[in-house]
């Protein structure tokens, strides 16, 4: 893994030449999805034609509420069920997979409500992190040869991640008694526990203070710095802009748009379906707070 400087160009050198159209193939992806589509009674929530997400980049997905963009995160992680679709990670067709078992072939995701379990310290939701994707069942892992050996790989682990994401005095205190914010950084940290090639992150700026954003968007940076890929789900347009290497644009479960963020500023579809309805809220608020 290199240095950041050469990394950054390097992402962006990697897009260099991509057609900025929907689901226009990338140079080397790391996850190919096609006709991956899910309906709630006659709701089509996401009905994704081809999507495919270059290695070693950020890539935002965006869209209004309800355009689709967690329910596509829960059908890639094996957290829902897709109606028809199938999609490869490294080269390898994944759709059937469950969480954890996704998760072991290195994509881990986030979620949009943080799965801290309260009751539980610090390093023990990282410990239960090491068990592959969170929700997993601890038993199995108890009668593994070794299992003392690995427990304390994961417990250097789980403190070197802490340290990292500067957690490490949190580490026998409640996960209940973290801030929203930290418990953000909790969530991202545990993720790592596995050393996955790549990372989706849903919303994981939402109800942050500013001060944990900047630190959670260097965080953000530093993934992709060491060659990890990543995905993820965010509203602010300052903080995707300033931060994607690749934005895919998502409306009612199709994608409508991709490209570099010069692109997507200028999409007019995207300013249609979204944009501008940001915009429009924007302004309303501005004057709310005037008057
Ligand atoms: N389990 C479910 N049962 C029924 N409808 C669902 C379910 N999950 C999602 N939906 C619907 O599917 C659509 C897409 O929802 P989804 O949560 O994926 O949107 P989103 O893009 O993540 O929105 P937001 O930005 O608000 O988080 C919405 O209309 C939502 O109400
Ligand atoms: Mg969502």
């Amino acid at each position: 893994m290199s240095s950041d400087e050469t990394t950054v160009s390097g992402a962006e050198d990697r897009m260099a030449g991509v057609d900025p159209v929907p689901g226009v193939g990338k140079p080397d992806p790391i996850l190919v999805a096609d006709g991956v589509r899910r309906s709630f009674g006659g709701l089509k929530a996401v009905d994704v034609d081809h999507l495919e997400v270059q290695r070693g980049t950020i890539t935002a997905l965006i869209g209004p509420n309800g355009a689709g963009k967690s329910t596509l995160f829960n059908l890639l992680t094996g957290f829902d069920r897709v109606d028809e679709g199938r999609w490869s990670f490294e080269g390898t067709a994944i759709n059937g997979r469950r969480g954890h078992q996704v998760a072991r072939s290195g994509m881990v995701r986030t979620f949009q409500l943080t799965k801290a379990l309260t009751r539980m310290s610090v390093l023990d939701n990282m410990l239960l992190g090491a068990q592959g994707q969170f929700g997993e069942r601890m038993a199995g892992a108890l009668w593994r040869p070794g299992w003392a050996r690995q427990e304390r790989a994961n417990t250097e682990r789980a403190s070197e991640l802490l340290e990292r994401f500067r957690l490490v005095d949190k580490r026998d205190d409640m996960a209940g008694s973290l801030s929203g914010g930290q418990r953000k950084l909790l969530e991202m940290a545990r993720s790592l526990m596995t050393e996955p090639s790549m990372i989706m992150l849903d919303e994981p700026m939402a109800g942050v203070n500013p001060a944990l954003v900047q630190s959670l968007l260097s965080h953000i940076t530093s993934l992709r710095d060491e060659g990890r890929t990543v995905l993820f789900v965010e509203h602010d347009m300052d903080v995707i802009m300033g931060i994607s290497d690749w934005i895919v644009v998502l409306a009612q479960g199709r994608v409508i748009a991709e490209g570099r963020p010069s692109d997507i500023k200028s999409d007019k579809q995207v300013i249609d379906a979204y944009l501008g309805a940001q915009e429009d809220e924007a302004a309303e608020s501005r004057e709310g707070d005037d008057g």
